[in-house]
């Protein structure tokens, strides 16, 4: 089972797909956790991307398809989660191209669907580990010990430039104008899943898996 994770910023895209590579074993591909490991690293990629990510805006589709398509060909077998890509429609188009070389399907896409003023206080509060990329929030989800990370023990725990206030009204924007379309393009594949995202992490993940498993 293949599955595409898409929703606004804020939805817990990442959250849930941490838990879905955690108990089923799912390989997880999220352009979001690439650019920002080529920002960390310096490399041509991540100079590129960097200014539109602090932004909050997308980086151009090329850039983005082309990183996808090295992914998807490297990936060993076994399920996957798309988190992040595609984010309008014509990486989508692109994504039928790239998948039907790889000889890869997807199956079904989920859509996590959650209020506007849910998403803003889940990324204004948003806290995430350096090192491991473990994501933290300080009242819903905050580090144990109050200082270091619960996975690695970093204590590099740190705001996401693009979870600071403006970043976060573009982002939103940049949502509804380029990727909410996504959920007609998916409704008229007959794929499309939708998911409520509200409620607790353990609730929405048993809500995704009944609907993998359908
Ligand atoms: P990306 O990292 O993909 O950002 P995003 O889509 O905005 O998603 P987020 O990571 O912000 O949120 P999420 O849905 O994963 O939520 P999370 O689980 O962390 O992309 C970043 C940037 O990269 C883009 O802006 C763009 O520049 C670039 N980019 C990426 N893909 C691209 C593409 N395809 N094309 C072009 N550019 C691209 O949760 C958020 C918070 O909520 C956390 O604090 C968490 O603890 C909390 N939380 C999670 N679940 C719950 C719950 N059920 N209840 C309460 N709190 C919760």
């Amino acid at each position: 089972m293949n599955i595409l994770l898409f929703g606004p910023p804020g939805s817990g895209k990442g959250t849930q797909s941490s838990l879905l590579v955690e108990r089923l074993g799912m390989k997880h591909i999220s352009t979001g956790d690439l650019f920002r490991s080529a920002v960390k690293n310096k490399t041509k990629l991540g100079l590129e991307a960097k200014k539109y990510l602090d932004q909050g805006r997308l980086v151009p589709d090329t850039v983005t398809i082309n990183m996808v398509e090295e992914v998807l060909f490297d990936m060993p077998k076994g399920s996957f989660i798309l988190d992040g890509f595609p984010r309008n429609v014509s990486q989508a188009e692109a994504l039928v191209g790239l998948l039907g070389k790889a000889k890869k399907n997807l199956d079904k896409a989920l859509f996590l669907e959650v209020p506007t003023e849910d998403l803003v206080s889940r990324l204004s509060g948003r806290r995430t580990c350096r090192s491991c990329g473990a994501v933290y929030h300080v009242s819903g989800k905050p580090l144990k010990n109050g200082k270091t990370c619960d996975q690695c023990d970093s204590s590099d725990v740190y705001q996401r430039e693009d979870d600071k206030p403006e970043a976060i009204r573009t982002r939103l924007k940049v949502y509804a104008d380029s990727t909410s379309p996504l959920k007609d393009y998916y409704q008229k594949k007959g794929i499309l899943v939708e998911i409520d995202g509200t409620g607790r992490e353990e609730e929405v993940f048993k809500r995704i898996q009944s609907k993998i498993k359908a």
